[in-house]
């Protein structure tokens, strides 16, 4: 059922040792990624070929609409272990157009178990509902969300006492919010400038003094 994706790998393993005969046994002795992708889980949206980065370059968590959700342990977990272990310099929250979770939360329905998992997209679409509401247009009105959903996680992040705890010892990690455009390929930095964005933010959400 899987030949083509073993022989993919056979094909892919060939490649890289014709470049590189250490190529695996480098890649074995550890991982010293700069960056943290949080992405979405969209089958269309693959972190590494759209910044065309390898293995090793990137920690990556994704879920449905790039959601940072202070309950989730998961994501806590790969938060907690990329700031602190892998001293990540950055985190990219990187939503896309034409997502399937934002587009379901614009539209009211029930959704079973991803009720709960919505909601905090529906909580985005209410802390913007004017702006959004004022939009006629609905592919507009769609892609805004998108946008404004990465803006919010990126918060979310700020809000993570480990990013917390870092970025006040060390000035890292930054946070960075792009869109995939999946209807050109294209990436847009929302240029979200943390440092200035987020600092009336931070006056509510500090932890300081932190351990
Ligand atoms: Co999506």
């Amino acid at each position: 059922m899987f030949e083509q994706f073993f022989e993919n790998n056979k094909k892919w393993v060939a490649d890289k040792l014709d470049i590189d005969p250490d190529y695996f046994e480098n890649l074995s002795k550890g991982q010293h990624p700069e960056y943290l992708y949080i992405g979405c889980s969209d089958s269309r949206v693959t972190a590494e070929d759209l910044m065309g980065v390898g293995p090793g370059e990137v920690f990556i968590h994704r879920n449905i609409a790039n959601l940072v959700v202070s309950t989730d342990n998961n994501l806590n977990a790969v938060v907690q272990y990329a700031v602190e272990h892998l001293k990540v310099k950055h985190i990219i929250v990187c939503g896309h157009y034409e997502c399937g979770g934002v587009k379901a939360a614009l539209n009211p329905t029930d959704m079973g178990q991803l009720n709960s998992w919505l909601q905090t997209l529906r909580d985005v679409y209410r802390f913007h509902q004017a702006e959004l509401d004022a939009i006629t247009d609905q592919q507009k009105r769609f892609d805004r969300l998108v946008e404004l959903n990465v803006r919010e996680q990126c918060i979310n992040i700020i809000k993570i006492d480990h990013v917390q705890r870092s970025w006040y010892r060390t000035g890292y990690p930054k946070v960075w919010g792009w869109v995939f455009n999946v209807r050109t390929g294209g990436i847009n930095d929302l240029g979200l400038v943390a440092e200035e964005e987020f600092a009336s933010i931070r006056k509510i959400y500090d932890l300081k003094p932190l351990g």
